[in-house]
This record gives C-alpha cells, sequence and structure tokens, in this order.
C-alpha cells in the first residue's frame, strides 16, 4: 500500500513521480508532450506507468492538471490554457494501467501536499496560491480539501479584479492571474524585449535573440542579481498578491497562506510586497487575528506529490476491508 504514482500535467510537459507515504519521491520521470491533445497526454501516462512498475509496487496514481475537475474527480470539465473541456480523464488512464486513478486540480494537489509534508504542516486551515503560468488556488479547511459543491472551489485566479480589464485565457476580462501571475512577467518581458529598452536588450540577448524565449523566468533571475527594474516589477506583482491575499482573507480566514509556483523563486522580492499590501488593505486590520503568508517548501514537485498522496488515500479508503 506505500506507492502510488503522481503526474502534474503542465503547458507542454508531464512530470511524474514515484511517491512513498511520507511524500518522498522515490523514482522520476520528465516528458515533454509535443501535443497537449488528450490522447497524446493518456499516452505519455500509460508509458511512464509501465516503466515505473518495472521496478516498483504502485497501488495508485493521481494525476493533477491546470484545469476544472468534476466533483467526482474523474473529469477535466475546462482548462483555460489547454484544449481540454469534458475530458473523462480518470476512465481512460484507468482502462489503460487498470489501477486506481484519481484526477485533482492541480493547485489542489500542490495544496494537499504542502498541508501534510510541507510549508503548512500543523495548520490545518489554509490556502495555496500558486503563481505559474495562471494562478492556482487550493482550500484546506479543518485538514480537509475544500472543492465547493461542483469541484471547482478554489479557482481564486479568475476572481475578477479589475472591471473591463485585461483580457483572460478563460473568456472574461480583468482576472487576478492576469495581474499577479509568471505570464504577467512574461508578457512585460516580451514587450520590452520587442520595444527594445535597456533592460528588454538584455534578456534578448540571453535568449540568444529570440523573442519567443524570452520569459517571465529571466525576470526573477535578474531580478535576484539585484537589477532594479526586474525588482520593481516582481514587486508590482507582489502588490497584487497581497491585494488579492486580504481579499481571500475577507471571504476564508484561513490561518496561513502558502505562495508556490514558479514566481514564488523570487523569494523576499515578492513576498514582502504581497506582506505589505496585504497589510494596507487587510478589512478590520488591528482588530483581528492576521493570518501569516509563506513561501511554499515542495517547490515544483509539490503538485505531483500531493496528487500521490491524495490517490492513495482514495484508493485505500474505496479497498474494501478484509
Ligand atoms: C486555472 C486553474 C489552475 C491554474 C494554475 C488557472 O488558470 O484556471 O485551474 O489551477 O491556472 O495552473
Ligand atoms: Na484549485
Ligand atoms: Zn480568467
Amino acid at each position: 500500500d506505500k506507492l502510488a504514482i503522481g503526474i502534474d500535467i503542465g503547458g507542454t510537459k508531464i512530470a511524474a513521480g514515484v511517491v512513498d507515504e511520507d511524500g518522498r519521491i522515490v523514482a522520476r520521470l520528465k516528458r515533454e508532450t509535443p501535443t497537449t491533445e488528450a490522447p497524446a497526454v493518456i499516452d505519455a501516462i500509460a508509458e511512464i506507468t509501465e516503466e515505473f512498475r518495472r521496478e516498483h509496487h504502485i497501488t495508485a496514481l493521481g494525476i493533477g492538471a491546470a484545469g476544472f475537475v468534476d466533483s467526482t474527480q474523474s473529469t477535466v470539465l475546462f482548462a483555460p490554457h489547454l484544449s481540454w473541456r469534458n475530458e473523462p480523464l480518470r476512465d481512460s488512464v484507468a482502462r489503460r494501467t487498470g489501477l486506481p486513478v484519481m484526477v485533482d486540480n492541480d493547485a489542489n494537489a500542490s495544496g494537499w501536499a504542502e498541508w501534510r509534508f510541507g510549508a503548512a504542516q500543523g495548520e490545518a486551515d489554509l490556502v495555496l496560491i500558486t503563481l505559474g503560468t495562471g494562478i492556482g488556488g487550493a482550500l484546506v479547511i479543518d485538514g480537509q480539501p475544500y472543492r465547493g459543491k461542483f469541484g471547482i472551489a478554489g479557482e481564486f485566479g479568475h476572481m475578477q479584479v479589475v472591471p473591463d480589464g485585461r483580457p483572460c485565457e478563460c473568456g472574461n476580462h480583468g482576472c487576478w492571474e492576469q495581474y499577479a501571475s509568471g505570464r504577467v512577467l512574461t508578457r512585460r518581458a516580451k514587450a520590452a524585449a520587442a520595444d527594445g529598452t535597456d533592460f528588454g536588450k538584455l534578456m534578448l540577448a540571453d535568449a540568444g535573440g529570440d523573442i519567443e524565449r524570452v520569459e517571465g523566468s529571466l525576470v526573477t533571475r535578474y531580478a535576484d542579481e539585484g537589477n532594479a527594474e526586474a525588482v520593481e516589477w516582481i514587486a508590482e506583482v507582489g502588490d497584487w498578491l497581497g491585494v488579492g491575499i486580504a481579499n481571500l482573507a475577507a471571504a476564508l480566514d484561513p490561518g496561513m497562506f502558502v505562495i508556490g509556483g514558479g514566481v514564488s523563486d523570487a523569494g523576499a522580492l515578492l513576498i514582502e510586497p504581497a506582506k505589505a499590501a496585504f497589510s494596507r488593505t487587510l478589512t478590520g486590520r488591528g482588530y483581528r487575528a492576521e493570518a501569516r503568508i509563506v513561501r511554499a517548501h515542495l517547490g515544483p514537485e509539490a503538485g505531483l506529490i500531493g496528487a500521490a498522496d491524495m490517490a492513495r488515500i482514495t484508493a485505500r479508503r474505496r479497498r474494501p476491508a478484509n
């Protein structure tokens, strides 16, 4: 009963691991997927599973996907950054592998991992926010994942924070993730490169002159090295992050906010401005306890760790006792 496979389906990559009961990854595999069409992803998952099973006895398989997953944890209903619509992922993968399969939102999986094994151990009421391509969210309430009536709770990235604001991949305008995500930095970096600003030129040179390869992670690196413009851009993302967190505190009043995802690599350069904006905008400040705001501990592998752990727990519960 000890080992489960966890799989994180990202935009162009599948990251997979065999995870033990303590959340340790004992084997890993990565696959680039030529397309994000479901059949190609399912093939890749089946191959990865076969490979892992040559060396390990696997009892369950969990998948974290960057989209809305239904309340039975089987179907990806909608994914803003992928072409998936009503994709019955659980049954397809279960048929191919013969394993008990559970599907969850990628951020939900990360949140679960941080609570079980990471930054939020001991804090049973928490909100996780991941800043990647979009903003992902997860809720753990009283030590249990909270997914809402229809499975889709925690889609914080699509709270509308600016009326008629920037267009979002989800079809709406002004979503939070258009102001505080990795994509914001990428968009800004590409624009600076195209405009030929000094900072833009620096990043373009690093990307071998190819504007396609100018990414938000370059901004994080320059900020780390003390580049003032990069520091300012990260601080602006942090400011939007803090305002959103204050709103979430008004709605949910958790004990802790855990900040993960690629942009959180900026560390204090992101978190300090976020804390400042949180303090500035939190309602009832001075007359209420304040949630802690901390960085995630498990890094980019949180999603696969959490997916594996949830799948293992779910499979154990379903198996008839004998
Ligand atoms: C999606 C979420 C996902 C997040 C991070 C958002 O745009 O709506 O489902 O968790 O991006 O990948
Ligand atoms: Na979520
Ligand atoms: Zn949106």
